[in-house]
């Protein structure tokens, strides 16, 4: 095995359940790489301090997750493209001394969809929420040329500011972007529906009504490690429902990338996490 005395950590709070460590080192184990990688709780008002504490210990790169993407956006010193257009960072790379930032969950989504046989070329998509990972995840799934992207979230005024915010790059990229009201929105003819909410942990309320759900539609939850309302609102319904954990496998590969060069295979991590009984 090759001794390279690398450091990561995912931070965020809250941290504890994060499966980030454990993914990166399956993901070393297949190059062997000997790396550590740690969870560490971090909040938005000392995350400035703690960036320059990784810095100081010789770091080589950080996961950043809820709630500090925007935060580690403003804070980096170099962006890549995708970052700077959706003013989110994921993962940081600490070289020269400095942190340069990428956002890796939009790509992350699209490799899961793919793999799911999921095709958003020319689709019809309603995306639910109006926080940090529907931002994160917008201008991936804009330039997979679907014929419709319509937002909503509970609360509607963030959808508008969203609307406004992607109304441009929707236009280049060709694609047609409106706001969904729960109420009045045109029809149930949506062919993928992705839920960007975290109403799962707070509520027994899926996000959206029923009518919006019918057997073809694929619906899709970013939250992980749970049966949401919106996921038993879409079995019940007889839709194709997915979670997010495929989401959470490929953004971290596409991480490991970015720190390692390298490029993990991610078909047997669910499995390898199920026999180590974390999920
Ligand atoms: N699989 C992955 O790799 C991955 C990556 C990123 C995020 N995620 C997941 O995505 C989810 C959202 O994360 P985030 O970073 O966007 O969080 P966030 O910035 O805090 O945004 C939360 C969103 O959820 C909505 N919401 C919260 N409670 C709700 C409820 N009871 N009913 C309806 N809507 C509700 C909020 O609506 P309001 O605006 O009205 O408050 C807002 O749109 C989390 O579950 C997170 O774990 C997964």
């Amino acid at each position: 095995m090759t001794l390279i005395s690398k450091h990561f950590a995912v931070i965020g709070q809250p941290i504890k359940h994060s499966l980030s460590p454990h993914i990166h080192l399956l993901f070393a184990k297949q190059f062997e790489l000997l790396i550590d990688y740690e969870k560490v709780e971090v909040n938005r008002e000392t995350l400035l301090n703690r960036l320059d504490k990784f810095k100081s210990k010789k770091y080589s790169g950080l996961n950043v997750t809820l709630p500090l993407k925007h935060d580690a956006y403003l804070l980096c010193q170099e962006l890549s493209e995708k970052s700077k257009l959706c003013e989110s960072v994921n993962t940081i790379s600490i070289k020269d001394n400095q942190f340069h930032g990428d956002t890796t969950d939009g790509i992350g989504l699209i490799r899961d969809l793919t793999k799911k046989g999921i095709n958003l070329n020319q689709a019809r998509i309603l995306l639910v929420g109006a926080g940090g990972a529907a931002n994160a995840v917008i201008a991936d799934l804009i330039e997979c040329s679907p014929s419709e992207l319509h937002l909503t979230n509970r609360t509607i005024e963030k959808s508008m500011v969203m609307e406004a915010h992607w109304k441009n790059f929707a236009e280049k990229n060709s694609v047609s972007l409106n706001i969904s009201g729960n109420h009045g929105v045109d029809s149930s003819n949506y062919d993928v529906i992705i839920n960007a909410t975290s109403a799962g942990f707070s509520s027994n309320i899926s996000p959206i009504e029923d009518i919006l759900v019918n057997k073809k539609t694929y619906c899709y939850d970013m939250t992980y490690g749970m049966e949401t309302p919106f996921m038993k609102q879409a079995i019940k319904l007889n839709a194709t429902v997915f979670d997010g954990l495929g989401m959470l496998i490929e953004q971290a590969a596409e991480s490991f990338h970015i720190w390692h060069k390298e490029k993990p295979e991610t078909n047997k991590i669910k499995s390898e996490l199920k026999l180590l009984k974390l999920i």
